[in-house]
């Protein structure tokens, strides 16, 4: 059995791959079209992660590989239909990350609302002249309601810190109804989810029917102080209408873990004070980080042995 690896992936995680006898492509570098191409043709299985590019045409022609096992719980960037169609299983990585990627999104929530990122790069820049009663004055997220866009594991997870932690009301959009341990009210549409929320929270994962769900005209429906916050992927979030309301003024902030073009972030953003931009770091602690490289290896194995795969997608 060929196991390749197209990503540097920590240590531990690369120790336990190299004992399965995998080729290691040890380097942050991103593999292109031909490379991966290349994979498929010569491996068995390939650990693959986001920003490898699996389109459909890559499946054409020549494939060896009979599984993907994608380190990462979204797997938007992988064709998933075509791989199906030649004879590749995707797996992925749930489970591991709700925690830490919840976390992030607080995080992101709390530093919009307190102006911690203007905070911050004002005192960086020398620029703090001291403290006066009138400064940079925040909200709080006491009281305040928070719209959940997809209440999956993440989604429910970052409901429950907001409903338990600060009090915080809930709403949601989710195609179903949802058997939740904390108080939340289901509404039928993202916008209705928009217009009654203080913060929304995008959770909802990407692909064909959730693509800029969150668009032009759920963007219009937030309230004028209404802030913004994604850590799910960047196309479920239309990127060019949220600038225009942000430069606008037409809500009152944002923050961004992930974007449209990745690793490009538009420099419209960055000029805006009231987003905070963050690198992609939903899952980004070490030890979320090694649970996601062992959970794709475990699906290795138990290929290998022939045995169900945990994490079919
Ligand atoms: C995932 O697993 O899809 C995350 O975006 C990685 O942080």
């Amino acid at each position: 059995m060929r196991l390749f690896v197209t990503r540097r992936l920590p240590q531990r995680v690369m120790e336990r791959a190299r004992d399965m006898g995998a080729d290691l492509h040890d380097s942050d570098e991103v593999l292109d079209a031909d490379a991966l191409r290349a994979a498929l043709r010569d491996y068995d299985a390939i650990l693959c992660t986001i920003g490898d590019r699996f389109d459909a045409d890559l499946f054409a022609t020549d494939v060896r590989t009979k599984l993907l096992a994608n380190f990462g719980v979204g797997y938007n960037h992988i064709d998933v239909e075509a791989a199906r169609a030649a004879g590749v299983t995707v797996t992925n990585t749930p489970g591991v990350l709700t925690d830490a990627t919840a976390d992030l999104a607080m995080t992101l929530m709390l530093m919009v609302l307190r102006r911690a990122g203007e905070g911050e790069r004002m005192v960086r820049a020398g620029d703090w002249s001291g403290w006066t009663p009138t400064q940079m004055l925040g909200r709080g997220v006491t009281g305040r309601t928070l719209g959940i866009v997809g209440m999956g594991r993440i989604g429910q997870a970052m409901a429950a810190r907001a409903h338990h932690g600060f009090g915080m009301e809930i709403v949601y959009y989710n195609r179903s109804a949802k058997d939740l341990p904390f108080p939340a009210r289901r509404l039928d549409t993202v916008e209705a989810v928009a217009a009654g929320s203080d913060v929304v929270a995008l959770h909802v994962p990407a692909g064909p029917e959730t693509r800029h769900i969150f668009g032009a005209h759920a963007i219009a429906s937030m309230r004028p102080e209404g802030v913004l916050v994604n850590t799910a992927r960047g196309d479920v979030l239309d990127e060019t209408a949220l600038i225009a309301a942000l430069q606008e003024g037409r809500i009152g902030g944002a923050g961004l873990d992930v974007y449209e073009n990745e690793p490009t972030v538009p420099n419209a953003l960055r000029a805006l004070e009231n987003v905070v931009l963050l690198p992609h770091l939903g899952s980004a602690t070490l030890e979320v980080r090694e649970a996601m490289g062992m959970m794709a290896l475990d699906n290795v194995a138990a290929h290998v042995e022939g045995r169900d795969l945990p994490n079919p997608v």
